[in-house]
């Protein structure tokens, strides 16, 4: 297909001595200390309300990076009217035009703004600069021209016809506008869910989480300068509840696409169900949920592997990935060395500030979620059936910071087994050798989620039946590594049950959602 072929972007090391290390450290301290005003974005305003809440960076939270402006019922109104107005001329635009200013984007954050939005990540999302390169940078790189290659193959992929019939795929945007509703925890998922929908000719209203508006800026600065039309993508923050209600009362909500917590996804499959008689055409509902991902050990596992797997895995970006490892099941006969392992690699790591490039450990978002996490904690260290055998502090003086835990608990359906957290707390049970059978059964019915899990092992039965008897308990599977890290790609990712609709991010299946197919068959 005439598009240039989608690469990966690589991944740059942020080495002592590199410039992309200096060039972020300087991008780091402007904006720190920028006081960044953040406007909602309506066509080609950029409108200020004056009702400001501020922003402040989780690993120093009395430190304020600057503030957004919320909106009031008539701006959401406001945003409805005006992506309307865009989607006349958007809609009717050429895919090639569409996909021209994507991929200038993606060019735009390889290259001048990569220090950037890296930084911005680092600073309100508490990112190191290796998981900030991985989201910010790269992934969302990745997003971009993986999509546009999808998009190109979608457009062009045509029905067969023959000499007396022609048949023709249209693939036209929805009828309507888009919502998308994004989290704190990915600059790239935070940009991917308006832009995909864009992408395909839709326009789009974005709300993004209130943690996450730092870097969304760095974001809409960019679209706009790739040449992204006024009114495509307008962006609002306010009351989640009014914003959400004046949205999907509009008769033209024609879809949602969405990642975040399954409760609040739920809420809206809810409302969307009340509003149905409202819309012009059913909408497009896509989302990504949560999780509450495994790992699995077998006792042929290779016991540096597995710890690896569970600290990466468990605690990266303090585990506030959805796909973060937060289960884990270790055959006893391999427990005394993982756990020897595990206390190694923990203990060698340091947690603070982003800024200083050697912490591997940094802030978890937000006050609620840092309550939330100690009194898991709290409760672990009091319970008869559960162990705090590494970490299991946490101290909010400066930042949001809680240790990397791991608890170790007798029952397998512990409750830190089961609920989501959504932080670096990783729970550990350890099975008897002879249980394996017992213990994949375990998995698959420990959880409402099914987003990622993995499993370690040298022994190929053993893989087989894990991977037959887990086949629905995750979207993303993993055979010897951790479950975190899906590369777009290489790796659509997205689960089912209570972790979503499982339409693969950074795939095709996931474009097609943002289309409704005209089908037109002539006759000569
Ligand atoms: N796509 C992200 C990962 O795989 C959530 O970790």
């Amino acid at each position: 297909f005439n598009v240039p072929k989608a690469i990966n972007e690589p991944v740059k090391s942020y080495a002592p001595g590199t410039p992309e290390r200096e060039q972020v450290l300087a991008a780091y301290r402007k904006m720190w200390n920028e006081q960044i005003d953040v406007p909602l974005y309506i066509g080609s305003e950029e409108i200020r309300t004056g009702n400001t809440q501020n922003m402040s960076a989780p690993h120093d939270h009395q430190h304020i990076v600057g503030k957004y402006h919320l909106a009031e019922k008539s701006h959401v109104e406001k945003a409805i009217a005006t992506a309307l107005e865009a989607r006349k001329r958007w809609s009717k635009m050429s895919w090639e035009n569409r996909a021209a200013i994507f991929l200038k984007a993606a060019e735009l954050i390889a290259g001048p703004y990569r220090a950037k939005i890296n930084a911005a990540t680092m600073i309100a999302q508490s990112k190191t600069i290796h998981q900030a390169e991985i989201d910010a940078a790269c992934e969302l790189i990745d997003f971009l021209r993986f999509n546009v290659e999808y998009m190109s193959q979608i457009y062009q992929d045509q029905p067969i016809s023959d000499s007396s019939v022609w048949n023709r795929l249209e693939h036209r945007p929805l009828e309507g506008f888009v919502y998308a509703i994004t989290p704190f925890n990915f600059t790239a998922i935070a940009a991917n869910l308006p832009s995909s929908a864009a992408m395909m000719g839709n326009v789009v209203v974005w709300k993004p989480s209130d943690s996450q508006i730092f870097s969304a800026k760095v974001i809409v600065d960019i679209f706009k300068e790739a040449g992204l039309p006024d009114g495509v993508i307008n962006v609002i923050y306010g009351d989640p509840v009014m914003v959400t209600d004046t949205l999907l009362a509009s008769p033209d909500f024609a879809g949602l696409h969405f990642t975040g917590s399954t409760h609040v996804f739920k809420d809206l499959w809810a409302k969307i169900g009340t509003n149905i008689h409202n819309y012009k055409t059913y909408p497009r509902i896509v989302g990504e949920t949560g999780g509450k991902d495994f790992i699995l050990a077998h006792p042929s596992a290779n016991v540096k592997q597995v710890a690896t797997g569970i600290v990466r895995g468990a605690f990266e970006f303090q585990g506030q990935k959805c796909s973060a490892a937060s289960r884990v099941y270790i055959p006893s006969s391999l427990w005394p060395a993982v756990k020897a392992q595990l206390e190694t690699d923990v203990n060698s790591m340091k947690m603070g500030s982003p800024e200083d490039m050697s912490n591997f450990f940094t802030a978890v978002i937000h006050e609620g979620s840092f309550n939330k996490l100690a009194s898991y904690i709290d409760q672990a260290k009091q319970d008869t059936d559960a162990e705090i055998i590494l970490g299991g502090g946490y101290d909010k003086s400066k930042g949001w910071f809680i240790e990397p835990t791991v608890i170790v608990t007798t029952n397998p359906k512990y409750k830190t087994m089961e609920t989501e957290l959504f932080g670096p707390v990783v729970t550990i049970y350890v099975y008897e050798d002879s249980k394996w059978t017992e213990t994949l059964e375990l998995i698959d019915t420990t959880s409402e989620y099914a987003l990622t899990g993995a499993v370690f092992s040298t022994c190929r039965y053993a893989i087989e039946e894990a991977t037959i008897a887990l086949e629905n308990s995750a979207g993303n599977f993993y055979v010897n590594d951790k479950p975190t890290g899906a590369v777009v790609g290489n790796q659509p990712f997205g689960g089912a049950r209570a972790s979503g609709t499982n339409d693969k991010a950074g795939s095709m299946l996931n474009l097609l959602r943002w289309v409704s197919p005209r089908t037109i068959k002539e006759t000569f």
